[in-house]
């Protein structure tokens, strides 16, 4: 299957992008004119070799770096062109982030994590603390909402995790090796919600990963390597998971 797509499609598109560290002799060219469109509505992964680019490349989509040159756009906006003040702001709105780590803040209970995206964005604490409640009871951690993350496990915390990436109701969901720190059973819950509950016809979820334990959650794989896209696949129902 063609992976282009028109402009309404696209939610994130970057155009010839390239990224290098350093300078010289240590000099690494982490992304290597990059073209890619990632839609609304479909779950993407992200894989390849450690050291490919991968992280870099979903930074750079969701405005965390700027790259060396090229153009990245996001729901319909140039980031490229976007002050440093208005990123963060946009970020704050319109973007999610799990990463492999779960980065609560120990000292907060469960459903205090998942509310600290609406905390920054202003609402009161009262109308936070509803607003996570529901999306703790989606992630199936209703029962545990006054939980510490010391009193849960991996594959809870990054539940939790999940929560406080969508509590803002984001238009794109990026996570970075989500699955990465978690067994086997633990992997397959995380994927089944980012696809379950995370997946929306209006938002983009990417997953970088190299966990080949969770491939079949993907409806479209992207394959890097060197710093370049390589090959795009499309999974047949036959080979995705598919919720019962
Ligand atoms: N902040 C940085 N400074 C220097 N080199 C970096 C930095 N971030 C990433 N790199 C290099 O860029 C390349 C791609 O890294 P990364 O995007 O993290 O790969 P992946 O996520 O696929 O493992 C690697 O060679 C890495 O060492
Ligand atoms: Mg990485």
């Amino acid at each position: 299957m063609s992976a282009t797509l028109t402009a309404t499609e696209a939610a994130i598109r970057l155009k010839g992008v390239t990224k290098a560290f350093g300078t010289g002799d240590s000099k690494t060219l982490a992304l290597d004119n990059v073209t890619l469109d990632l839609p609304y509505g479909e779950l993407v992964l992200l894989v390849g070799p450690s050291g490919c680019g991968k992280t870099t490349l979903i930074s750079i989509a969701a405005g965390l770096l700027d790259p060396t040159a090229g153009e990245v756009e996001v729901l319909g906006k140039n980031l490229t062109r976007m002050s440093g003040t208005r990123k963060v702001k946009f970020r704050g709105q319109y973007i999610g982030f799990v990463f492999q780590q779960y980065n609560l803040l120990p000292a907060m209970n469960a459903v205090e994590n998942a509310c600290v995206p609406l905390l920054i964005a202003g609402w009161s604490r009262a109308r936070a603390l509803e607003k996570a409640t529901e999306v703790m009871l989606k992630v199936g951690l209703g029962n545990r909402l006054k939980s510490f993350p010391n009193q849960l496990s991996g594959g809870q915390q990054q539940r939790v995790a999940i929560a406080r990436a969508l509590v803002h109701d984001p238009k794109i969901l990026v996570c970075d090796e989500p699955t990465a720190a978690l067994d086997a059973a633990s992997g397959r819950t995380v994927m089944g919600l980012i696809k379950e509950v995370a997946l929306q016809e209006d938002r983009a979820v990417i997953v970088v990963t190299h966990d080949s334990r969770v491939y079949d959650f993907g409806d479209r794989i992207v394959e890097m390597a060197d710093g370049k896209v390589g090959k795009i696949s499309t999974l047949t129902p036959g080979e995705r998971f598919e919720h019962t």
